[in-house]
C-alpha cells in the first residue's frame, strides 16, 4: 500500500528502512529513502507504521532465549 503518495514510498518500504536504521522519525525514515516529505499529508500515517516496527522490534529484542532441553 502507497503511505507517501508525494515520494511513492509504499508501507513495506517504510517498516523495513525504520527497522534497518533504528530510525523513529518519518522525515529521517525518508530522507534515508531517498527524499523528505513534500506536502506532509502521509506523516501521522508514516508514524503510526514506525511506531509499530519499533515496538515489534523492541519486543522481539527484548525476548529472553529459551532454554535448551536438558539432554
Ligand atoms: S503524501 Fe507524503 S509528502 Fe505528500
Amino acid at each position: 500500500m502507497y503511505v507517501c503518495i508525494c515520494n511513492g514510498y509504499r508501507e513495506s518500504e517504510i517498516e523495513q528502512t525504520a527497522r534497518a536504521s533504528g530510525l523513529n522519525c518519518p522525515v529521517a525514515v525518508y530522507q534515508v529513502l531517498g527524499s523528505g516529505p513534500c506536502c506532509g499529508t502521509c506523516l501521522p500515517m508514516a508514524q503510526d507504521i514506525i511506531n509499530n516496527a519499533s515496538n515489534v522490534s523492541k519486543t522481539l529484542r527484548d525476548l529472553e532465549p529459551l532454554p535448551l532441553a536438558a539432554e
